[in-house]
C-alpha cells in the first residue's frame, strides 16, 4: 500500500496583486479576473532560491509525518525552475536536510504534471522497494520569467509543496494514478533557449529569448480541460468508482476558467473542486500539492474522503492520482 504519511507546503511572504502588475505592463486588475481568477500570487524573496522554498515545504511534510530527515531512503523534486542548470535541485535538498546519502533526483521539465507524475514514481518505489519517499513540487518562476510580457507574467507565482511518501496506511492512500504524454503537442507551451538545439548564447540573452516561455493560450486551454476531466474519468473507472464518490477535486490552480470547464464536464459542484488560484496563481508543479496541503489544514478534507487530483503540463502531460484520506 503506498500511503502519504504527511503533508506540508509553502508560500512566500511578498504579494504580488494584478495592480503591482498593471503599474509594471500593459493589463489591468479586471483583465486578469476575468480571463484567469488570480488576484494576487506570491513572489519569493531576493535572498531565496528554489531550495528555500523547497526545504521549508518538505521539513513541514516531514514534521506532519512524524520524521526525520534520516528516516527517508529517496528524494524526488518535480520543478522546471531548478537551483542550478547542473546537478539537480534534489542534490541541494538532499544536503540541506541532512539526510542519509539517499539516491535523490529531479523530475523536470514536465511543467504542473510533475508533481502527480513524481508521486507514480514514488509508488512504485514503494511498492517493489518498501521506501520511504519524499515528494517535493517547487517553482520559483518569478525568476526565471519575463516581466515584459504580458500575456504570460500575470499568471505564475512562487510556491512549495510536499509529502512524505511510504508504506501505508499512513494518513492517506494513493489508490490509482493515471498518466500521459502526447509529444506531438510540444510546441503549445515551451521555453526553447537554453538546451542543445537553441544554446544560451549572448545573443540569445540580449534579445530575452531565454525568458521566452511560448504559449499558444487557447490551445492550452483545450487541451488542460480535455486531459484534467478525462483523466478523472479513466481513474475512477479504474477504481470502479464514480464522480459521487467523490468528496473533492483538487485541479491543477492554472486558471479559473479551466478549473470551471473541468468541473462542467465532470459534472460536480463548486462545493467539490478545490480552488486558490485566486490567492496564489500558476505555482507550476508546486500547484496540486500546495493545494492538497492546503485543503487538509483548512478542513476541507476529512478522514474517510476520496479526492481526485488532477493536472496537466508542458509536453503535453497529464497525471491523475485518487487518494484515500
Ligand atoms: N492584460 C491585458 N491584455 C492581455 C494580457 C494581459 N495580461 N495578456 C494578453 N492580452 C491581450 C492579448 O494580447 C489579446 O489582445 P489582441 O486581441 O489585441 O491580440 C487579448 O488580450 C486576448 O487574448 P487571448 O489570448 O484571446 O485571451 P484569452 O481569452 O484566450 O485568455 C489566457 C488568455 C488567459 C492566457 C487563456 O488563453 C488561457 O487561460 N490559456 C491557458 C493558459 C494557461 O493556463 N497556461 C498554463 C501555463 S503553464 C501550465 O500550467 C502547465
Amino acid at each position: 500500500m503506498a500511503g502519504i504519511l504527511g503533508f506540508g507546503g509553502y508560500v512566500p511572504e511578498r504579494v504580488m496583486t494584478n495592480d503591482d502588475w498593471s503599474a509594471l505592463v500593459d493589463t489591468t486588475d479586471e483583465w486578469i479576473t476575468n480571463r484567469t481568477g488570480i488576484k494576487r500570487r506570491r513572489f519569493a524573496a531576493d535572498d531565496e532560491t528554489t531550495l528555500d522554498l523547497a526545504a521549508a515545504a518538505a521539513e513541514r511534510a516531514l514534521a506532519d509525518a512524524g520524521l526525520e530527515p534520516k528516516d527517508l531512503d529517496e528524494i524526488i523534486v518535480a520543478t522546471d525552475t531548478p537551483e542550478v542548470y547542473t546537478p539537480d535541485t534534489a542534490s541541494f535538498l538532499q544536503h540541506r536536510l541532512g539526510c542519509r546519502n539517499v539516491p535523490s533526483y529531479d523530475l523536470g521539465g514536465s511543467g504542473c504534471a510533475g508533481f502527480v507524475q513524481a508521486m507514480d514514481v514514488a509508488r512504485t518505489r514503494i511498492h517493489f522497494a518498501s521506501r520511504r519517499v519524499l515528494v517535493v513540487g517547487v517553482e520559483l518562476i518569478s525568476r526565471l520569467m519575463s516581466w515584459n510580457d504580458r500575456a504570460t507574467c500575470v499568471l505564475f507565482g512562487d510556491a512549495a509543496g510536499a509529502v512524505v511518501m511510504g508504506p501505508g496506511p499512513g494518513e492517506a492512500e494513493v489508490l490509482e494514478v493515471v498518466a500521459g504524454t502526447d509529444g506531438s503537442r510540444w510546441e503549445i507551451l515551451t521555453l526553447r533557449t537554453g538546451g542543445t538545439r537553441h544554446p544560451f548564447t549572448a545573443e540569445a540573452a540580449a534579445s530575452g529569448a531565454h525568458q521566452n516561455l511560448e504559449m499558444q493560450g487557447t490551445e492550452v486551454f483545450r487541451e488542460a480541460v480535455r486531459r484534467m476531466s478525462s483523466s478523472v474519468v479513466d481513474l475512477l473507472h479504474r477504481i470502479d468508482r464514480t464522480i459521487s464518490d467523490v468528496a473533492l477535486v483538487i485541479p491543477h490552480q492554472a486558471n479559473k476558467r479551466i478549473i470551471d470547464a473541468v468541473r462542467h464536464r465532470l459534472g460536480v459542484g463548486e462545493e467539490k473542486v478545490y480552488v486558490n488560484v485566486h490567492e496564489y496563481g500558476n505555482t507550476g508543479s508546486a500547484s496540486v500539492p500546495l493545494a492538497m496541503w492546503m485543503a487538509r489544514q483548512g478542513g476541507a478534507i476529512k478522514k474517510g474522503d476520496l479526492v481526485a487530483l488532477t493536472s496537466f503540463g508542458a509536453g503535453f502531460h497529464w497525471a491523475a492520482a485518487a487518494v484515500q484520506f
